[in-house]
């Protein structure tokens, strides 16, 4: 049997949704570095092994299971919003992050409204990638547009072109997306009559996957202004994807862009326990407009009618019983060595070739490496090749580009699961193989 197409057996009878979804782009990767454990993979955006929070996970799943009948309800099913008291714990939380962020950065705000996410707003899921999914299916017909930094996150435009969508890409620099860019595209669509297939634009506000880049605190409140402007008869969403933001370890917080939105119709904001937290739990939540609300719950009522109830009272427990702060700060140190150490590399050993260009990154897991444009990073290619024989692995840049200008010379180096001495290891091996290129 073969559902790929194949030998065609099966797949006339596919529906055409199926048949637009391809492997995933590092599905490949992931294989060779499981089937190879002496790899040195720096492709997976995998967390940190040693770090994750058995102790932690242990006393909060305990603590959830105490009381007998609250127990009884986290082994029962919940409500397809989700859990209220973790959706108020997690509303708290970011008015808490977005107040301080403010004060912060920029007081004088703090005298005008700020959007504050409230429990009836939000939806709980299995990872924050369901709501990513769920929205894709939400706002696009085929043939409508999201807007995207040029690089994102692959996964995103995959999701977005199962339904037949389509993904722009948006020029970005080290402050995250070009205005001027993101609004040439803008005025482009509504000179063409074309506004109305703009559904929303797709920002990873903090640390993106896969440069490391956040969205500078003036773009935010620019880009809000930018998109009401153009939403003429109905909204132009903003979907915030604030994957990384509590993996800063070298950067302030910032006031998320939904914070700014004051008229509450614009921005979605989406946010997860996986990376700051044990993506084996899988808790996930997004912040709605309160009319995009509904349509989200109706969707994730037919896909599942809610997510895992027993793992999102642990995510209660582990922030109420004082054990999730901890685990981020420590995160936080684990992970700003390891960034510390691939950079380290990456200056001694690609420095000295001239050909190496990349942004420090100030929180996330990714440090995104432009080469030479003539090198050719894919998997197809030498570079590609010669780096697996030696034994280090990277994800080729071509995959995290939306459509418009594809680079093929770049590549996204995970650091987040080896060791610092296998990442040390793995830069070298790398240099080595680009330096054969030359
Ligand atoms: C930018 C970004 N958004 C969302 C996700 C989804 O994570 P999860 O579904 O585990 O919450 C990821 C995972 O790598 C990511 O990199």
């Amino acid at each position: 049997m073969s559902g790929d197409g194949t030998n065609g057996l099966w797949f006339g009878h596919l529906s055409e949704r199926a048949q637009r979804v391809g492997p995933s782009p590092i599905g490949g990767l992931m294989v060779r570095a499981l089937e190879q454990p002496a790899l040195i993979s720096l492709a997976a955006g995998f967390v940190d092994q040693a770090s994750l929070p058995v102790e932690a996970a242990r006393s909060a799943v305990l603590s959830a299971l105490a009381e007998p009948e609250a127990a009884r309800a986290a082994l029962q099913y919940g409500t397809t919003a989700g859990d209220v008291q973790l959706r108020e714990q997690i509303a708290r939380a970011i008015t808490d992050a977005d107040v301080a962020a403010l004060h912060a950065n920029n007081p004088d705000r703090l005298t005008a409204p700020l959007n504050v996410p409230r429990a009836e707003n939000m939806l709980i899921t299995a990872g924050s990638n369901q709501i990513l999914a769920l929205l894709a299916e939400a706002l696009l017909d085929p043939g409508d547009v999201i807007l995207c930094d040029a690089p994102t996150y692959f996964v995103f435009t995959s999701i977005v072109k199962g339904v037949a969508g389509r993904c722009i890409g948006i020029a970005a620099d080290e402050h995250g997306m070009r205005l001027d860019a993101l609004e040439a595209e803008l005025a482009r669509h509504a000179h063409d009559g074309q506004l109305h297939r703009i559904k929303a634009v797709y920002v990873m506000s903090y640390f993106d996957n896969p440069r490391g880049v956040s969205l500078s605190a003036q773009r935010r409140a620019e880009l809000l202004a930018l998109v009401e402007r153009y939403s003429h008869n109905r909204p132009i969403y903003v979907i915030e994807d604030a994957a990384y933001r509590e993996l800063r370890y070298e950067a302030p917080d910032l006031p998320s862009l939904f914070s700014y939105d004051k008229a509450q119709k614009f921005v979605i904001y989406t946010g997860t326990f996986s990376k700051s937290f044990a993506p084996g739990v899988r808790v996930g939540y997004g912040v709605f407009p309160p009319d995009l609300l509904q349509v989200m719950l109706a969707l994730k009522g037919n896909l599942d009618f809610g997510s895992p109830y027993l793992n999102q009272r642990l995510v209660s427990h582990a922030l109420s019983d004082g054990l999730y702060e901890p685990h981020v700060a420590l995160l936080r140190s684990v992970y700003g060595r390891k960034a510390a150490c691939m950079l380290d590399a990456l200056e001694a050993e690609l420095t000295p070739l001239g050909i190496a260009h990349w942004v420090r990154p100030r929180g996330g897991l990714y440090v995104w490496v432009e080469l030479a444009a003539h090198l050719d990073t894919g998997e197809q290619g030498q570079l590609f090749a010669r780096a697996c024989e030696l034994g280090v692995l990277y994800v080729p840049g071509e995959p995290c580009f939306p459509e418009g200008a594809v680079q093929r010379s770049c590549m996204r180096l995970s650091f987040g699961v080896q060791s610092e001495p296998r990442i040390a290891e793995g830069i070298a091996k790398l240099a080595r193989a680009i330096r054969e290129q030359l």
